[in-house]
């Protein structure tokens, strides 16, 4: 029997203004334009084979070895939208495979550990919408396709792209034009890095998507934030990349982190996602950035007590450099060498750095997770 496949990656990226609050629930419709930096693939990626075949029974998807649920509405209406874009090309070209009939077998595996705590549902999204679009060989722009990935996860509508990137929240009831557009590429100032703190947490954080359901619905300051603070910040941030203006950039980004998590903090009843840690995290930038003189480093938190902090190649030396009197103990530094601090300089609940760039977006690959028969090879990742 025949098998089709097709193997792709896709990036995770990490909201500088950020997507909190959906006016649809069922097609991800958000409250807000957001933007988004699209973060390296050599640190964080998902590779996912998507493949069709007459032989296949069920739809089946194995998540880092396990078997998912892909039982959800969320993922039935991206398979669904997908399968529907595919059919239509069949129509009109009768000598295309029917793959849209066919069972899907897919296989996506990450390459950083889930024990790390870091949201891969955008990565995971968009890899699992680009693999299928490209086994189904669609024509559609990434534009296009991130409105089928926005119905997966709203956030993963941006990881369609690479650099800097927008989620336009449009207007329409339907949502044909709340999409994710690229600001600019990664060339465009290529010589932004992103390091991340990856902060060791013993709670489980609520869902963002229990999260926003209930700011939308408890919080004031919510509503401030959506009429008066987001559509100016958005054109604002917009600007500042354009500009390569990083202090501007950097302000509006902590601006914004700050924000999102007082509307958390304005919820009824409250939503804690920033820990003690964070918060020194936050003291550690501030220093960073008085000692300088200058804005050189900006953090900003998603929901969870993860730090992700941005700054230029250009003050590298600084900014790693006052990182690593604080959290220089910790695995993940590479063998960068800075000078250390004082044993009671040391933050703890840092259980790991990562030090990455920004990056491109999905990218076609030969390597597939597919064996000849249609399932997993072994576990090749470094998931634990
Ligand atoms: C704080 O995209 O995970 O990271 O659409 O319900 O799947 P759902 O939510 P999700 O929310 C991300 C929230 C955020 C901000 C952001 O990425 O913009």
């Amino acid at each position: 029997m025949s098998i089709y496949q097709a193997s792709v990656t896709a990036p995770v990226n990490i909201a500088t203004l950020k997507y909190w609050g959906k006016r649809d629930k069922s097609l991800n419709l958000p409250t807000n334009s957001s933007i988004s930096v699209t973060l390296s693939q050599d640190d964080l990626r998902t590779l996912t084979t998507a493949s069709a075949s007459p032989s296949f029974k069920e739809d089946q998807l194995w998540l880092n070895g396990k078997l998912e649920n892909l039982n959800t509405p969320r993922t039935q209406a991206c398979l669904a939208d997908l399968r529907q874009l595919r059919k239509q090309d069949e129509e009109k070209d009768d000598s295309l495979p029917k793959l849209s009939d066919y069972k899907l077998h897919i296989v996506s595996e990450n390459n950083f550990p889930t024990a790390a705590g870091l949201a891969s549902s955008a990565a995971g999204f968009a890899a699992l919408i680009f693999a299928i679009a490209k086994l189904f060989n669609l024509q559609q722009t990434n534009s296009e396709l991130s409105k089928i990935a926005r119905k997966g996860s709203g956030s993963a509508c941006r990881s369609l792209f690479g650099g800097f990137v927008a989620w336009e929240m449009g207007s329409q009831v339907d949502g044909s034009d709340s999409k994710a557009i690229e600001i600019a590429p990664l060339s465009h100032w290529p010589s932004m890095k992103a390091m991340i703190l990856v902060v060791s947490d013993d709670k489980k954080d609520t869902s963002s998507t229990t999260g926003m359901q209930a700011t939308v619905a408890t919080s004031d300051l919510f509503q401030h934030r959506i009429e008066n603070v987001v559509p100016k910040r958005f054109e604002e941030m917009k600007q500042a990349i354009l500009d390569k203006d990083f202090a501007k950039f950097a302000e509006l980004t902590m601006r914004d982190s700050n924000q999102f998590h007082a509307t958390c903090l304005d919820t009824y009843p409250p939503i804690f996602y920033l820990n003690d840690t964070s918060k020194k995290i936050i003291k550690v930038v501030e220093r960073i950035n008085s000692d300088a003189g200058e804005v050189i480093a900006a953090y900003t938190f998603d929901a969870g007590p993860n730090a992700v902090i941005y700054y230029d190649e250009k003050d590298e030396e600084k900014v790693l450099g006052a990182m690593y009197k604080y959290f220089g103990s910790v695995d993940g530094w590479n063998h960068k060498k800075f000078q250390h601090g004082n044993n009671e300089d040391e933050i703890k609940g840092v259980s790991r750095v990562i030090l990455t760039t920004i990056g491109e977006g999905p990218q076609s690959t030969e390597e597939s997770l597919i064996n000849e028969s249609g399932l997993p090879k072994l576990a090749t990742s470094t998931n634990n």
